[in-house]
């Protein structure tokens, strides 16, 4: 069982950074600029996912590509399992620099910066492709991805697909809003997912991925929302064995750094840097479809039940939430240059 620590984990986490940045060695502060001649920087990258996760492994490998591609010059260690904490408190040790870099999901932005929002709404994304290629389009998100640098000195360097994310219970299967009536749904910390919830006809109880399983486990909720890999990566299929395919929601994780980490770099090292990311987000969309059917066999081999969605209850539920959602025309002319490229 995994064990949770929503108060503890601050402090340890705290601790923790403090430690590392005390024991970092060659590795320079955040925002001192270029390392000297023959020392490595070891750049810090939290993760909540555990080692099996298509995150890990693609952002394991980023760090040893960036190392041959730097000659050694930068090195990645990627912290998994939430070891640095939850990814709302990584947002803010990347932004104050005590740790580099941190994968967090949209929800989590759009706490930050409301047009994120639009990117994390149910229907934007036709699929992993199209996503992708929304994603690391420059010419539709990259005022986006800049938009953290003053104000959080946060720069999102691109997207990885949470692919597509259903709801799992501990009673049942659903098959429409009413059967979520009465029943309690975690969701990510995000106003527009806790409304998302309500809309599929639960009550909504916004909690940390890595208090999940316990929160599931003891009836604090009755079912969750997320893809195959994550269900079966973070065994909730052990405490909420029904898993339907509501495909709500494709949803986006982002890999952060510190912008100030980031100018530090020489010109060589950041276009390396760049590189490899490119080559991070285009291996770990490959790694994802057979991820998540290895994760499907796994968790029904551990006695979860697959059910087939049987209705469009859901999808109707949820499409009011583009209209109500979207607030500016900045933020409309996001969504239709993301659903132009669907087509
Ligand atoms: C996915 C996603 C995580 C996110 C999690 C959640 O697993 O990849 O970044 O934290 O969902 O539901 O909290």
């Amino acid at each position: 069982m995994r064990t949770t620590k929503t108060l503890g984990i601050v402090a340890a986490v705290g601790a923790a950074a403090l430690m590392l940045s005390a024991c970092s060695g060659a590795a320079a502060p955040s925002g001192s600029g270029e390392p000297a001649a023959g020392t490595t920087t070891t750049l810090r990258l939290a993760l909540n996912q555990a080692e099996e996760h298509p995150s890990y492994i693609a952002l394991t490998g980023f760090g040893e590509r960036l190392s041959e591609a730097t000659d050694g010059r930068y090195e990645i260690e990627v912290y998994a399992n939430e070891l640095l904490g939850a990814q709302a408190e990584t947002l803010q040790f990347v932004s104050d620099g005590s740790v580099d870099l941190s994968v967090v999901s949209g929800t989590q932005l759009e706490n930050l910066n409301p047009d994120f929002g639009v990117l994390n709404l149910p229907t934007v994304f036709s699929s992993i492709d199209h996503q992708m290629g929304a994603l690391s389009d420059d010419e539709v998100v990259g005022d986006l991805y800049a938009s953290l640098e003053e104000s959080n000195a946060i720069t999102v360097l691109g997207g990885l697909t949470q692919g597509e994310r259903h709801v799992y219970t501990t009673f049942g299967p659903v098959q429409e809003p009413g059967d979520l009536s009465g029943k309690k749904l975690r969701v990510q910390e995000s106003e527009l997912h806790i409304a998302m919830a309500e809309a599929m006809g639960a009550s909504a109880t916004p909690l940390a991925f890595g208090e999940l399983y316990g929160a599931l486990q003891s009836g604090v909720v009755d079912a969750a929302e997320n893809n195959a890999v994550s269900y079966f990566t973070q065994r909730h299929f052990e405490v909420a064995p029904h898993f339907t395919s509501t495909n709500h929601l494709i949803g986006t994780d982002y890999v952060i750094v510190n912008s100030d980490r980031l100018a530090g770099m020489s010109e060589e090292d950041r276009a390396a840097f760049e590189e490899e990311w490119d080559a991070t987000w285009a291996e770990h969309t490959e790694l994802w479809q057979t991820a998540t059917d290895d994760a499907i066999a796994q968790a029904e081999a551990g006695g979860a039940t697959f059910h087939e969605l049987d209705s469009d209850a859901f999808a109707d539920a949820l499409a009011p939430m583009v209209e109500e959602f979207i607030e500016t025309d900045e933020q409309q002319a996001l969504f239709d240059a993301i659903r132009a490229s669907a087509e």
